[in-house]
């Protein structure tokens, strides 16, 4: 069954009321729609833990840097819910925009610190969008559980902290990228990617491999990185935003492995930026 779609911070109250006076748990997977195996193994997370789940669908004019990207990025919302038909999740909300931003909305989050590197720095003002828009959804849910990709770790890292800052009363819970089988990680923007494109978009996932082969084996970041660069840059990529090696807890840059140190790249294929990070 095609679960229920709810547009209205009222209606999504008055149901959520009802599964918390029965002592139901709430789990949230938010998203902005577009759906993919990704976000389908989110919701499965969710459902496997959760009395009850909940995915958002809203496309956070907040988090976009770039008027063009907010006008291109893929809104599927019929697909979306068929796709979330064989999960069996309980409700998909996709709130009017003036239900999360009223007329007169005046509060920015913004958390310091993990925001400044990697895509807070080729996007300025996407992670104050992204920490805004997801205490609200943690908050209108009134979610114990919500269930975010490491696909993008960063965002994961500030949600966590953002979380933690404002003691919002929920467990965020981070879930494993899933890639295509030639190793592409799964994002709605692949959507994007011209067939021609797709060919070679697989390149940034095997360059980050052999580098993180490279790294385990005991090499120096600064030794192979202009290797791994020319050949992203060789396979037709236009742009490398930036391809370096952090620890996970705190983002600081690294020069050489260590436990927890994660690869972290961006880098644009014709016009669409993609994003990926792997454990090294
Ligand atoms: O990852 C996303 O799709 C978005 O950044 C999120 C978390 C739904 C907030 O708009």
């Amino acid at each position: 069954m095609i679960a229920p779609i709810l547009r209205t911070l009222a209606g999504l109250r008055d149901q959520t009321a009802i599964w918390r006076q029965a002592g139901e748990t709430i789990g949230v997977v938010p998203t902005m729609g577009a759906l993919h195996q990704g976000h389908l193994s989110l919701a499965r997370a969710a459902r496997a833990q959760c009395d009850r789940v909940i995915i958002t669908i809203f496309v956070n004019p907040m988090q976009f840097n770039d008027p063009d990207d907010l006008k291109n990025y893929p809104r599927t919302e019929q697909e979306d819910a068929r796709k979330l038909e064989s999960i069996g999740v309980d409700l998909i909300y996709v709130p009017d925009p003036d239900q999360i931003y009223p007329e007169g909305f005046a509060t920015t989050v913004s958390v310091s610190g993990l925001t400044d590197m990697l895509c807070g720095e080729s996007r300025p003002g996407h992670f104050d969008g992204v920490a805004t828009v997801v205490p609200k959804l943690f908050l209108q849910t009134s979610a114990d559980y919500a269930f975010f990709g490491e696909k993008d770790y960063q965002q994961l890292q500030i949600v966590r902290r953002m979380a933690a800052d404002l003691d919002i009363p929920i467990e965020v819970i981070g879930c494993p990228t899933i890639r295509e089988e030639d190793g592409l990680a799964m994002s709605s923007r692949n959507l994007l990617l011209s067939d021609r494109s797709r060919v070679y978009a697989p390149v940034l996932a095997e360059v980050m491999d052999t580098l993180r082969n490279q790294l385990r084996a005991g090499a120096a970041m600064p030794d192979v990185l202009p290797e791994a660069q020319a050949r992203i840059m060789a396979a037709g990529f236009n742009k490398i935003d930036y391809l370096e090696l952090r620890a996970g807890d705190d983002l600081r840059l690294l020069d050489r492995a260590q436990p927890d140190a994660r690869l972290f790249a961006a880098a644009w294929l014709a016009g669409v930026r993609l994003i990926d990070n792997i454990a090294v």
